[in-house]
């Protein structure tokens, strides 16, 4: 079967052509350097024995990196009443000892799979860096006051587009069904604020464990892992095991 190469990847012509079946496309030969052994992340290196403290050290450090686009992109991971997992992309919009917030649709698929079963795993990769830190906890809706504050700050565009995507992740028949929509919803709010949807508003997820992975290239790489200390768990007994702050302790686990 004919191949075309598009940049580096060799990719099976029958994703592109009128094949029946699609070839399976090899990427093993990707493979991007990360950092060097002397560029290492230690224990020592923390900034903060504080989880959070931490997280806003990375975090800042993610937005003052030019090759981050957009620092505070995150997976956010649900599951279904029935156990099934799946994950979005969402945007941290701001976060505290009390945990990480991101706003969204009430009626969404993550919303529904949040109402059955709180517990969510958060992600960022800021790939150029070659850090990634992984979240896991339990999330809860936010103050409706919070939510309509955050509202009234956001663009007069998103503003409508959250009357129009009424029930987020629902079919609708074409783009142009949208945009009939949109014009009403514009309409509807000539010369007037437009109000915060009841049915749109922001999470917080309380954290239960916090990793910060750095990559190596030769894929050593540096995991430390924050979580909340089981009440039988000692640091002077247990070698792998280290005191945070606040009720923290952290390891180091295998890369
Ligand atoms: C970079 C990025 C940021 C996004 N931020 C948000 C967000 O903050 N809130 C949101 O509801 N959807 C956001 N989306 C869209 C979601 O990924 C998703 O399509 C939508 O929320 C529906 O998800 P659900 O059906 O699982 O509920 C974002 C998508 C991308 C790619």
């Amino acid at each position: 079967m004919p191949e075309t190469t598009i940049r580096k990847f060799t990719v099976g012509m029958a994703c592109y052509g009128d094949n029946d079946g699609v070839e399976e496309n090899n990427l093993t030969h990707l493979r991007h350097p990360y950092r060097g052994t002397d560029d290492t992340f230690l224990e020592h290196h923390l900034e903060s024995s504080d989880p959070i403290k931490q997280f806003a050290v990375w975090m800042n450090e993610a937005i003052a990196h030019k090759g981050v686009i957009e620092a505070n992109a995150m997976s956010l991971s649900t599951v279904s009443s029935d156990g099934k997992p799946s994950s979005r992309m969402v945007l941290l919009k701001g976060f505290n000892n009390d945990g990480f917030k991101f706003y969204t649709n009430y009626n969404s698929r993550k919303a529904n799979e949040m109402a059955t079963n709180a517990n969510v795993a958060l992600m960022f990769y800021w790939n150029t860096m070659h850090r990634s830190v992984r979240i896991e906890g339990k999330a809860t809706k936010i103050e409706t006051s919070n939510s309509t504050e955050y509202f009234s700050t956001r663009p007069r565009k998103s503003q409508i587009a959250a009357h129009v995507s009424i029930k987020q992740s629902y079919p609708i028949e074409s783009r142009d069904k949208l945009l009939e929509v949109e014009k009403d919803i514009e309409k509807r709010y000539k010369g007037v604020d437009v109000p915060k949807p009841e049915y749109w508003g922001g999470y917080i997820v309380k954290p239960e464990s916090i990793e910060f992975w750095q990559g190596q290239s030769n894929r050593m790489h540096d995991r430390l892992r924050f979580r909340k200390r089981e009440s039988n768990e000692n640091v002077t007994t247990n070698p792998c095991l280290r005191e945070g702050e606040n009720g923290w302790v952290y390891e180091r686990l295998m890369p």
